[in-house]
């Protein structure tokens, strides 16, 4: 199969097609308008392929997920956080040397100015962190120089990767009113996360290794999702040739909706009424299938995975294995179970192929890591950036990339004519 035929009006035109190394084939429309005068219509972009990547693929029907051709499985299983940023940022797994100078460079960019302190003041403790993320990632733009040039682009790159733990660090600090705990090079990436959020100054703290091998494994599982809002989002405001920083933030506001990143700190909230609700499933079920209602079953359902989602697999079995080491006990996770138990024989979400995705347990986790729900997304956030930088990087270099502009089909007034307030 190399070209498609379209029949418009009568007349026949003829387009290339596309085909990926997993065969995934799609039509090049990119002359559709010069050719035939029309466009295509596809709200929410679920039959559009805005790009070409060599990132991540996914396979929504087999529940297949890999990084730079590594199943997610393998790279959860035995990578670090830190590898997987460098295996999707720089396309391949680091060698020992390689490994050791990221890992510095990670280290020794973690400090925020000193001035971006005064930023956190005018926050209210009340300010949402997901808020703070975006408005300061952007404004690393205010304090570091950006161009074209590759090594700034690449300082930029470990800047944002290291100092965002500290800015997610920081802006929990502020929410409940604690000194900020300043960054430690004696500690890896994750430990040193940990150590900002929950150290005090008043006393000793050491960073329990059930806690950083459960945010490893979280931050892995969400480092890249190829074309998803957010990182559509990245693209699109990095194709105006906006800048790295600012490319970030607005995919961080992406992530913050809760049809996408937010959905973790909704389910919480979700199982969290059920359960005051005296656990009556039935009933959420109910509205969750009731057209006339807004509620949705937040954590399940996808518009790519239509089998399950092998992320939320690999959360669910880590849910138990976490709690566990932790000694909880959270009758939440015996919820979302029974949750999960009832709608995947539920017709409704049979027919529709709705299973939990990635948001479904992995605020169970956070919760029994003592991680408040405000934070969660802002972990995802945290976890994500790889991707997200991975993406921004691909687009730049990428000579076939233009300015995302859309079109759109006008349903508005025909051309009309100004009349005076007195004769309206
Ligand atoms: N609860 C109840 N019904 C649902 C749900 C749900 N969680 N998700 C989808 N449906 C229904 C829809 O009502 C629709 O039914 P219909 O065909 O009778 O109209 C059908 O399933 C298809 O749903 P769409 O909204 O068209 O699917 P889309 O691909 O546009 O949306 C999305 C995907 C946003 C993830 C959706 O499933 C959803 O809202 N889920 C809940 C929020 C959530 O968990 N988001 C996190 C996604 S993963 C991530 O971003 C990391």
């Amino acid at each position: 199969m190399t070209t498609a035929k379209l029949i418009l009006d009568g007349k026949e035109y003829e387009f290339p097609v596309i085909v990926g190394s997993e065969n995934e084939v799609a039509i090049d429309i990119s002359t559709l308008r010069a050719k035939t005068g029309a466009i295509t219509y596809d709200p929410g972009y679920g039959n559009t392929g805005a790009c070409q990547s060599a990132i991540t693929y996914i396979d929504g029907d087999q529940g297949i997920l890999r990084y730079r051709g590594y199943p997610i499985q393998e790279i959860a299983a035995k990578a670090t956080f830190v590898e997987t940023c460098y295996l999707l940022i720089y396309g391949e797994l680091p060698n020992a040397e390689q490994l050791s100078a990221f890992r510095h460079q990670l280290t020794y960019h973690t400090l925020l100015h000193e001035d971006m302190k005064k930023f956190f003041d005018g926050y209210t403790a009340q300010s949402h962190p997901m808020a703070i993320m975006a408005a300061m990632l952007t404004s690393l733009s205010t304090y570091y120089a950006e161009s074209d040039d590759p090594d700034v682009i690449n300082l930029n790159i470990i800047r944002l990767l290291a100092k965002a733990k500290t800015l997610a660090a920081f802006s929990y600090k502020k929410s409940i009113g604690q000194p900020y705990i300043y960054p430690r090079n004696d500690l890896s990436y994750t430990a040193d996360f940990l150590h900002m959020m929950f150290a005090v100054p008043a006393e000793q703290y050491q960073v329990p290794d059930v806690l950083d091998r459960a945010l490893n494994l979280l931050l892995i599982l969400h480092a890249d999702h190829e074309q998803n809002c957010s990182t559509s989002t990245v693209r699109m405001v990095g194709s105006s040739r906006a800048s790295l920083f600012a490319s970030i933030g607005a995919g961080v506001c992406a992530l913050w909706g809760p049809l996408h990143g937010g959905a973790n700190q909704e389910v919480i909230e979700m199982l969290e009424m059920i359960q005051a609700d005296g656990g009556d499933y039935q009933k959420y079920m109910n509205l969750a299938k009731d057209k006339n209602s807004s509620f949705r079953l937040m954590g399940f359902g996808h518009r790519v995975y239509k089998n399950f989602d092998p992320r939320a697999k690999i959360l669910k079995a880590a849910a138990d294995d976490v709690l566990n080491a932790l000694g909880v006990q959270d009758p939440l996770l015996d919820i979302a179970k029974n949750l999960e138990e009832i709608a995947l024989k539920d017709s409704f979400f049979v027919e529709r192929k709705l299973y939990p995705n990635v948001d479904f347990y992995s605020g169970i986790i956070y919760r029994a890591m003592g991680i408040p729900v405000d934070m969660f997304t802002v972990l995802f956030a945290l976890g994500r950036l790889p991707g997200w930088i991975a993406q921004w990087k691909e687009m730049r270099g990428d000579p076939s990339t233009r300015i995302n502009r859309p079109r759109q089909i006008f349903t508005g007034a025909t051309e009309r004519h100004y009349k005076p307030v007195s004769e309206r």
